[in-house]
């Protein structure tokens, strides 16, 4: 423990001991430098351990790093190709295999633990043990400052200093369990540009009394596609949605968030798949049931019942309807536009986007181009991963290329 007078040294920094950070922090111990991690928790990587449900969803088998606009976004969604690329989900799958962590896919490529979060908590762990890292925490850093190619960090655990400092404290998500600004106010200190942040992958919200004919669907989840963005921006989706007593959640919500503006409307299909118009009008001629029986077919009986509940004309035997009666139903299940008045914040967020603009950054080592070793990982970098182990994804390859250029 460094006295007042004599600041510690040491060859790396690197604040905040998360995903990105421990990663970092054990890759470049292992290649000889002296790294010092701090956080101001008292427990390392409190995401990690709620992720997932609590299994981790710690990398997706599908990514492609050559194209990673498909699975990132950010003003530029090819900034993340170059450390993607030389840090892949076949890499960490071999960590993990290599601490002997049983796994398995779930959906689309995810990879998901088969016992816990810790599993991968105490992997990283071993694997900054391994490379002797130092580890301060809970430690507050009070003031960084820049001088003589040295940054010296006042520290509540006391003064240290080094040349490269890794930045890796996360966004603002989940502020309950430690998400600061401090990585966007070491930006500002050095006049790094920022890009707005928002809440991302999160649940929308809508109006009390526009909600209040969906609010008793609460619980209910079905697929569908969802839209959002008109033109060349369209950004749709094929995932499970989840009604909420205050809007939408569930995967398909989750991941068109990220790509959702204040004002613009989404575009659900409930049906998916289904001519829901032809197959109406194909039951009229040989059925006599209740409009809401016959729609139970394609969709969940209590959302038949409520969207037949918003038009009287529909409340009836399907023999009973008019043709145009059925195609508007149809309609309104399969082209369903509405318009988020918000979503839930970073309360509920699952990640921040926006962040540390890339343009201020190596692509190759995350440092800063203006301000020599200064380093910026993981999630306060301005790119943000879909849902299904995409941002975890970022966080080991960008600890990676970074730990490399230490
Ligand atoms: P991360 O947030 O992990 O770590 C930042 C660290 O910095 C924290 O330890 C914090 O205490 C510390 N810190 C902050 N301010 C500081 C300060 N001022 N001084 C010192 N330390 C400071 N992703 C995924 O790929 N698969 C998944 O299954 C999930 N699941 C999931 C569930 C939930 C509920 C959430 C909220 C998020 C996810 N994510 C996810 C997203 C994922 O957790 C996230 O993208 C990564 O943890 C980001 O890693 P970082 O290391 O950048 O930040």
């Amino acid at each position: 423990m460094p006295d007042a007078t004599s600041p510690s040294t040491f060859d790396a920094i690197v604040i905040g001991a998360g995903a990105a950070g421990l990663f970092c922090a054990a890759r470049a111990a292992q290649r000889g430098v002296k790294v010092l991690l701090v956080d101001h928790a008292a427990k390392v990587a409190e995401k990690v351990r709620i992720s997932g449900g609590g299994r981790c969803n710690f990398t997706n088998r599908d990514l492609e790093p050559r194209a990673p606009q498909k699975h990132f976004l950010g003003e530029n969604a090819n900034f993340c190709r170059s450390a993607l690329a030389r840090f892949t989900p076949t890499d960490f799958i071999a960590l993990v295999q290599k601490h002997g962590i049983p796994f398995h896919e779930k959906h689309k490529g995810q990879l998901f633990g088969d016992r816990s979060s810790e599993d991968f908590i105490r992997m990283l762990l071993a694997e900054c043990e391994a490379g002797g890292v130092t580890r301060w925490q809970p430690c507050t850093v009070e003031s960084m400052a820049f001088a003589d190619r040295t940054y010296r960090l006042r520290t509540s655990k006391g003064e240290v200093q080094a040349p490269a400092v890794v930045i890796a404290t996360g966004g603002l998500s989940i502020p309950q369990i430690g998400a600061s600004d401090f990585g966007y106010r070491v930006a500002r200190q050095f006049d790094l540009a920022l890009v707005t942040t928002r809440p991302a992958l999160v649940p929308l919200t809508f109006d009390g009394a526009a909600w209040a004919p969906f609010a008793g669907l609460a619980g209910l989840a079905l697929p569908v596609r969802i839209e959002t963005g008109a033109k060349k921006e369209r950004m749709a989706f094929d995932e499970d949605l989840l009604f909420t007593h205050r809007g939408l959640s569930g995967p398909a919500v989750l991941q068109i968030s990220s790509y959702w503006r204040a004002g613009q409307p989404l575009r659900i299909d409930l049906a998916p798949g289904v001519d829901l118009a032809t197959e109406l009008l194909q039951a009229k001629s040989r059925s006599r049931k209740l409009v809401a029986n016959e729609l139970a077919a394609w969709v969940p009986s209590r959302l038949a019942d409520a969207w037949v509940q918003q038009d009287a004309g529909l409340q009836r035997p399907v023999n009973e309807c008019s043709d145009k009666a059925l195609q508007q139903l149809a309609q309104r299940l399969q082209a369903w536009e509405l318009v988020p008045t918000g979503s839930e914040g970073y309360r509920k967020a699952e990640v921040t986007a926006g962040g540390v603009d890339t343009r201020e950054l190596s692509s190759q080592t995350l440092e800063a181009k203006k301000q020599p070793g200064l380093y910026f990982i993981g999630e306060v970098v301005d790119v943000t991963g879909w849902l299904g182990g995409y941002n975890f994804q970022w966080a080991w390859a960008s600890g990676n290329a970074c730990a490399e250029a230490l």
